[in-house]
């Protein structure tokens, strides 16, 4: 497998950038008044969009530990960065969408908006967390940091999609099916590693040699 990774890897990059691409068309196509477009309302459709894929590319980060070892693929982790980068990425987009679209680049407002609008502030959460994970994405920071202590930072990814979630549960106003959606998926996922962590817990107390009498 390891000889095809580097082809697995520049088709994922590939995959990766069609979200945004499509987006880049379909913004194309309005400026020209072409078809299809961006709708009726292009801004609130950039910024859905780009909110869109940034929560699909926590949840697709947060598959790949479970993944790999359900389907025992254990190079799937060589993905994990990438989809990490990428959530990261989107999320940049979506928050330079608000800043552009609703806030006008008008940074008073901005301070405003994160303290008032409660799903706001719990999008800056969510995308606050995932900038120390992307800063040590590299192999110096994971040497640097030492592999506990990086795995420990990196289970923030969890937090994140919890506060993603919550973003997503608070800004909808009636509707709250997709949200929902994304909300079980964190959790089965959530569950399935603390399942692991007690499993691993339970086995090494039951490997630990009893004290001896005496
Ligand atoms: C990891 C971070 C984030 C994720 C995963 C995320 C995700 C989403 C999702 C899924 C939507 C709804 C899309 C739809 O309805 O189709 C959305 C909408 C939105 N998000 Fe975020 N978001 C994040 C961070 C932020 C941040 C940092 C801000 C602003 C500071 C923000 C502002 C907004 C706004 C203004 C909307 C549209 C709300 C509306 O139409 O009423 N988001 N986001």
């Amino acid at each position: 497998m390891n000889k095809y990774i580097r082809w697995i890897k520049l088709g994922l990059f590939v995959l990766c950038l069609v979200p945004v691409a499509g987006l880049a068309w379909l913004y194309y196509n309005t400026t020209h008044g072409l078809e299809p477009d961006l709708g009726a309302n292009p801004l609130e459709y950039l910024t859905h969009g780009t909110g869109t894929w940034t929560i699909n590319f926590i949840m697709l980060t947060l598959c790949i530990t479970p993944a790999r070892k359900l389907l025992g693929m254990p190079w799937l982790i060589q993905m994990r960065k990438m989809l990490g980068l990428f959530a990261f990425f989107y999320g940049c987009l979506h928050f330079t969408c608000w800043l552009w679209f609703d806030k006008q680049f008008i940074w008073s407002d901005m301070g405003a908006d994160i303290l008032k609008r409660k799903f706001v502030t719990a999008g800056m959460v969510a995308l606050a967390l995932m900038l120390p994970l992307a800063l040590t994405s590299t192999t110096w920071a994971i040497r640097k940091m030492g592999g506990k202590r990086w795995q420990a930072l990196h289970r923030l990814i969890y937090v994140t999609g919890i506060a993603a979630v919550i973003h997503y549960i608070w800004l909808v106003k009636a509707d709250l099916k997709a949200p929902l959606q994304y909300a079980a998926i964190v959790a089965v996922l959530l569950g399935y590693r603390v399942f692991e962590w007690a499993r691993k817990r339970s086995a090494a107390s039951a490997n630990r040699p009893a004290p001896q009498a005496g």
